[in-house]
C-alpha cells in the first residue's frame, strides 16, 4: 500500500486542490487539539475538526466517489468501494469523539486513534485516488473542465450535509444519502449552541 504522497503539480480550481486543501485544513484542526493543554481552545477545535471532517466525507462520498466510478471503471470502483469502508471506519469513531468534552481522559486517545485511521485513507487518497482521477480527466479533451466543475459540485455539496458524524449518510446513494441530508438541517441548528474558534464567528458552510 503506498504511503508516499506522490501527488504531481496541479492547477488550481481543479478537484485535487479541492481536496487537498480540505484534507491540509482537517489536519491543522486536529493539530490545534492535540497540542494544546487548553480545554476551551481544544473544544472549539475539536468542533470544527468534526465539522470539518463530517461534511468533507459526505461530499467526497456524493460527489467524488462516484466521478472514480463514472471516470476510472472497474477500478474506480474498486477504489470508491475500499474509500467508502474506510470512511465507514472513521465516521463511527467521529460519532464517539464528538460528544466527548476535553477532560475525559478518553478525548485524546479517542482522537489520535481516528486520526491514525484518517491519515492513511488521506495518504491513499492523495497518492493514488485522486492521481487516477485527474489523469485520466487532464487527459482525454472530452473531459476538459470536468475537474473544475467536480471541485466546483464538491463545495456546494458541502454547504448542504450534516456537520456532526451519521455514519451511514452518504455511503449509499442515492437513498441513504437523502436520509443523510435531512438531519443536516438539525445539526446545523445544534451548531449555534457549540463552541467554534473564535474567528469562526458562526460555522456558516454556505461561505466555503
Ligand atoms: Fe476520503
Ligand atoms: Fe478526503
Amino acid at each position: 500500500m503506498a504511503t508516499q504522497n506522490t501527488i504531481p503539480p496541479f492547477k488550481s480550481g481543479t478537484v485535487t486542490d479541492a481536496l487537498l486543501k480540505d484534507h491540509r485544513e482537517i489536519e491543522s484542526y486536529y493539530n490545534e487539539v492535540i497540542n494544546s493543554n487548553d480545554h476551551d481552545h481544544q473544544e472549539r477545535y475539536a468542533n470544527q475538526f468534526t465539522w470539518e471532517l463530517a461534511r468533507h466525507s459526505v461530499a467526497e462520498e456524493l460527489i467524488i466517489y462516484p466521478a472514480f466510478e463514472k471516470y476510472l471503471g472497474t477500478k474506480g470502483h474498486e477504489m470508491a468501494e475500499r474509500d467508502r469502508k474506510e470512511h465507514h471506519e472513521v465516521k463511527e469513531q467521529l460519532k464517539k469523539f464528538q460528544n466527548m468534552k476535553p477532560k475525559n481522559p478518553e478525548f485524546i486517545p479517542t482522537l489520535k486513534s481516528l486520526m491514525s485511521n484518517l491519515s492513511q485513507h488521506i495518504k491513499e487518497e492523495e497518492s493514488m485516488d485522486i492521481p487516477a482521477l485527474e489523469k485520466v480527466l487532464s487527459e482525454d479533451h472530452n473531459y476538459s473542465g470536468v475537474s473544475e466543475k467536480l471541485a466546483k459540485n464538491f463545495g456546494r455539496t458541502k454547504a448542504f450535509v450534516p456537520s456532526r458524524s451519521h455514519p451511514s449518510a452518504g455511503e449509499n446513494p442515492p437513498f441513504e444519502s437523502v436520509m443523510g441530508l435531512l438531519t443536516a438541517p438539525l445539526d446545523h441548528i445544534s451548531d449555534i449552541f457549540r463552541k467554534f474558534p473564535d474567528k469562526t464567528i458562526n460555522p456558516n458552510p454556505s461561505t466555503k
